[in-house]
């Protein structure tokens, strides 16, 4: 187990992967670690499916350029009719609590030595057609997942973060 703040920094958009297939436990742990998550009044109105059937993953792959041909593809959902809600604002929580969820997921990947990355461009009605379990839902992400390939390797936006100055001070 890794330093957390080591973990957050080697973590990176993993866009190469290898064939070797991901453990049904490894799985399992990513799942635990997105239950992990704190939601708005602990409504957890998210979901996730795990894409793993050739026929099914092909209807996702068909959804978006960035599937990157990962051997599992995670589709994460939120529910806005079940989300916490902000009495004074009236803003629903859903999209915030699917973001939290997601970092959980994307941090236990690495830890266990697998690639993945966040992917929000995607047609999400295509995928909502196909599966009828997503309805209610909106979709908030595709997780391509995998053991990254010998040449994986962060895109040179990783490297790109703003200084501390730029993006935060003390008050
Ligand atoms: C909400 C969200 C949506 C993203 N959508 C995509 C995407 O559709 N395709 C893609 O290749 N990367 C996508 N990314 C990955 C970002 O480009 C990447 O996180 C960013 O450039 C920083 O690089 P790093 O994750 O390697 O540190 C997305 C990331 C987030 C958080």
């Amino acid at each position: 187990m890794e330093d957390f703040i080591i973990l957050a920094h080697d973590r990176y958009s993993c866009r190469r992967f290898s064939d070797k297939s991901v453990e049904s436990w490894k799985i399992d742990r990513i799942i635990e670690a997105a239950i992990a998550a704190p939601t708005a009044s602990n409504r957890q109105a998210w979901y996730v499916w795990a894409v793993t059937d050739e026929i099914s993953q092909a209807v996702v792959r068909a959804a978006t350029p960035y599937h990157f041909d990962a051997p599992v593809l995670l589709v994460l959902g939120v529910r806005p009719e079940d989300a916490g809600m902000s009495r004074m604002s009236g803003i629903n929580f859903a999209d915030i609590d699917g973001g939290i969820v997601g970092a959980h997921m994307l941090l236990e990947a690495h830890d266990l030595g697998l690639g993945s990355l966040w992917v929000g461009d995607f047609h999400a009605d295509a995928i909502q057609e196909a599966f009828t379990e997503t309805d209610g839902y909106r979709l908030v992400g595709i997780f391509p997942l995998g053991y990254p390939a010998d040449d994986a390797e962060p895109h040179k936006l990783h490297f790109i973060r703003k200084a501390t100055s730029e993006i935060s001070m003390q008050i």
